[in-house]
């Protein structure tokens, strides 16, 4: 992996890889910096069959990421504005679309394009002091970074809109009581993540990809056809005819991604 400017990068042995929004003076503000990097990230990653999950967090133990930059968009057009709200979602789509699991550790503030990038995520851990929200209203804005369409997915259309409407901001015990986070992490927060991680490395690789696909059709008209078909093909793996062998010769399966 190259070095980024705003971005760290580390992956242990078990390929399980932390990448760190790092823009400590700007609360890890998402500019366009980060986006040009994210991406070049993401497209190295893609190629990387070595990397088994993902865990995404902030630099310093303020924030995970405080939005979007807003003093570089501050001078925007409208034109602009809707490119940088495509960029973003785009970004984050990809995200979304990694065929690895990708666990946000929310380490503080969670903001705007912040939440909305952990909410791109496949799973939200959080530290006790984090505080999350789409504070984007009291800006005179609207969430850009696909807010209005994943956060009513995960806590529902009326407590979503409560948030957006108000603008207010969650503490880490409401966000675990409304399914916004999964857990708090009582002590390190990557070391939790970690654990988090750990039973899905020893599961089938490509059930787990299909598995992502399969979850992100929830709610479509071609939901339960595409699990159907996602099944299927998992029957045609090297991986399936291990794991149905292992069980029935009681042994536990050496899973190989194939
Ligand atoms: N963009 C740019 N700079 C930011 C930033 C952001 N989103 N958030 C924080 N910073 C900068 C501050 O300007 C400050 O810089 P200076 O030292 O140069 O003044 C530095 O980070 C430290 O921030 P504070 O002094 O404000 O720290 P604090 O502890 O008092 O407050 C905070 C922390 C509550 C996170 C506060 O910084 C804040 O409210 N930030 C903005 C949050 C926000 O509105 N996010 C939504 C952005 S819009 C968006 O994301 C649109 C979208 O959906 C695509």
């Amino acid at each position: 992996m190259k070095n980024f400017e705003t971005l760290l990068w580390e992956q242990d042995g078990s390929g399980v890889g932390v990448l760190t929004i790092n823009r400590p003076k700007a609360m890890n503000a998402l500019n366009d910096k980060v986006f040009v990097e994210l991406q070049e990230f993401i497209d190295t990653i893609n190629n990387d069959q070595s990397l088994r999950a993902l865990i995404i967090t902030g630099t310093g133990d303020k924030a995970f990421v405080a939005g979007a930059d807003i003093k570089e968009f501050a001078d925007f057009s409208s034109e602009e504005a809707t490119k940088l709200s495509l960029r973003g979602q785009n970004v984050f789509q990809q995200i979304e679309e990694l065929g690895i699991p990708v666990i946000a550790a929310v380490n503080g503030y969670a903001l705007g394009g912040g939440l909305e990038f952990a909410l791109a995520c496949h799973i939200r851990i959080a530290s006790p002091n984090a505080v999350l929200g789409l504070p984007e209203v009291s800006l005179g804005l609207i969430p850009g970074y696909g807010g209005t369409q994943r956060l009513p997915q995960i806590v529902g259309k009326a407590k979503a809109l409560e948030m957006i409407m108000s603008g207010r901001f969650v503490k880490a015990e409401e966000a675990l009581s409304i399914g916004l986070v999964s857990k708090i992490a009582e002590g390190d927060i990557l070391e939790e993540a970690r654990g988090m991680v750990k039973p899905m490395l020893k599961q089938a690789p490509l059930a787990i990809t299909k598995a992502i696909e399969a979850v992100k059709e929830s709610g479509k008209t071609n939901g339960f056809e595409h699990e159907a078909n996602l099944f299927g093909d998992l029957f045609s793996t090297a991986d399936f005819k291990e794991g149905t062998q292992a069980f029935i010769e009681k042994r536990k399966p050496e899973f190989q991604g194939k």
